[in-house]
């Protein structure tokens, strides 16, 4: 899909379609009210009506605010996808909703159909923007030069999450990394099982052990002159998560393809990053594992020793997520001194009882930056929701046997423990400044919300890049 703004007002752009965004007020005085009434529109929320022979799509908002504006956009879109037309026009909103407005095509539009012998084409090819002031044409212009940075960033990361196990393996996520560093000029070093032996990440050896497919940590880094700050991502990057010896249940296997979606992410992120050419390092490290069954698996009752010398007594093969994140937490802040520690994480299927399969949640020990991160996605159009950690938690990852054990001993609050978990392997003077994100259930989607189709949905994307933006600007949070 083409998306254009011109400096032009709407009636002198050519285009065999023109969206219109009513409210129930503005439905009242409408031109064509009695048509639209006569057809059942109400302009009520999501509702859509055609006028063909107007070459008219209104389409109803219910409220003047972003996250109306991005899903309307998304329903008018895939309505006017339906019909033979080859091109939309519509005029720019007010300038705080243009970026969601944008959205909405940019990652409404998206399809992954790479699987499909015949993919359906639509004829529709290009959106195009009207604004007809020149006095801010400028700031539309950036608005809509960054929002498309940061739209196609998103829609790279959910093209890698929508590949099958069989395709997007640790070898070729690694392959992906390098040609993304060739590409943005990054720098990238990647590590084989060789390269983790020497650098002793044992657990992330163990969880990848019995697949076919050996594991890759991937490190790419982008190093402006003078940044203002330096941030490290980590992004956990499961290329297919069977359960392992704690096999999953046949259902539950289902879209553990996704289980890379947090590396996927950082990479989308420093994609991003590098292209908006930001005033801050940045240093993407994805832990890229397959978790299998076979005759070498690592065991429940195995203990791992992580690179930071801590000891793991493994309950369950399954909460493998966290032994990669120990070591790619341990090996980035080794490497790297940064100003802020991410990382990314489909890490537990309790996040997603906890917060719905929405929102993303947010973990870490310093509330003002974790409330930083709910406004930063809340500009963004994501959805974010804090779980507080606390004491009790904390004593249900105790180990008899070693110095932390990799599942709690009660059933709840497993998204809580779980970040827990990971606390353990942040150095002293970092934990202040890192903040774990659980994408389990915004990452993925089997139906299609927001801007959001079938598949990845590059959770992380935007709101990181928002936060980011704001440090950019402001220097410090
Ligand atoms: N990758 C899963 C978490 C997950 C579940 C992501 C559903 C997306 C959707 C993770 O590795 C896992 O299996 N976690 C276990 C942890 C448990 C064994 C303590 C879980 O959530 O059940
Ligand atoms: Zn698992
Ligand atoms: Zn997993």
């Amino acid at each position: 899909m083409t998306v254009t703004l011109y400096n032009q007002s709407l009636s002198s752009i050519n285009s065999d379609l023109t969206l219109e965004f009513i409210t129930p007020k503005e439905l009242e005085v409408h031109l064509h009210r009695d048509l639209l009434t006569q057809a059942g529109f109400k302009a009520e929320s999501e509702q859509l009506c055609t006028l063909h022979e107007h070459r008219l799509l209104v389409c109803a908002l219910d409220e003047q605010s972003a996250e109306a504006y991005r899903i309307a956009m998304t329903a008018a879109l895939k309505t006017s996808m339906n019909y033979g037309y080859t091109s939309l026009k519509v005029s720019t909103p007010k300038e705080r909703f243009f970026s969601a407005l944008l959205d909405g095509v940019l990652l409404g539009s998206y399809k992954f159909d790479s699987y499909k012998s015949k993919p359906k084409v639509s004829t529709l090819t290009e959106v195009i923007f009207a604004h007809e002031s020149t006095d801010d044409f400028f700031t539309f212009q950036s608005i809509y030069d960054q929002t498309t940075v940061i739209a196609k960033a998103t829609n790279f990361v959910r093209n890698l999450v929508n590949q099958t196990p069989y395709d997007m393996t640790p070898q070729a996520m690694a392959v992906v990394a390098q040609d993304l560093a060739n590409r943005n000029n990054l720098e990238c070093t990647i590590l084989d099982v060789n390269g983790l032996h020497e650098e002793k990440m044992e657990a992330m050896i163990a969880v990848g052990r019995a697949s076919v497919n050996p594991p890759r940590l991937i490190h790419l880094s982008y190093k402006p002159n003078n940044p203002k700050k330096v941030i490290t991502l980590v992004g956990k990057g499961l290329t297919y998560d069977s359960g392992g010896l704690s096999l999953k249940a046949a259902a539950s296997m289902v879209t553990m393809k996704m289980d890379k979606a947090g590396g996927c992410a950082v990479m989308g992120m420093i994609k991003a990053i590098s292209e908006l050419q930001l005033d801050i390092e940045v240093h993407a490290f994805v832990g890229a594992v397959e978790n299998m069954i076979g005759a070498d698996a690592y065991k429940p009752d195995d203990v791992l020793c992580a690179k930071n010398g801590k000891t793991i007594e493994v309950r369950n093969t399954d909460a493998e997520g966290r032994l990669v994140l120990a070591d790619v937490l341990g090996y980035a802040q080794e490497k790297v001194k940064s100003d802020y520690i991410f990382d990314y994480a489909t890490l537990t299927g309790a996040c997603m009882v906890a917060l719905g399969p929405y929102t993303t949640g947010v973990m870490g020990h310093n509330n003002a930056l974790k409330n930083s991160f709910v406004e930063a996605a809340e500009q963004s159009g994501e959805y974010c929701g804090i779980l507080p950690f606390n004491r009790q938690l904390k004593k249900l990852i105790k180990s008899e046997l070693a110095d932390v054990c990799n599942v709690s001993s009660k059933p709840y609050g497993g998204a809580i423990t779980a970040a827990l978990f990971l606390d353990n392997f942040i150095d002293e003077d970092m934990k202040e400044k890192w903040v774990h994100f659980d994408i389990a259930g915004s990452a993925y989607t089997e139906s299609a919300w927001d801007v959001h189709t079938y598949g990845g949905t590059g959770a992380g994307v935007r709101m990181t890049l928002e936060w980011l933006l704001k440090l950019s600007k402001e220097g410090q949070y």
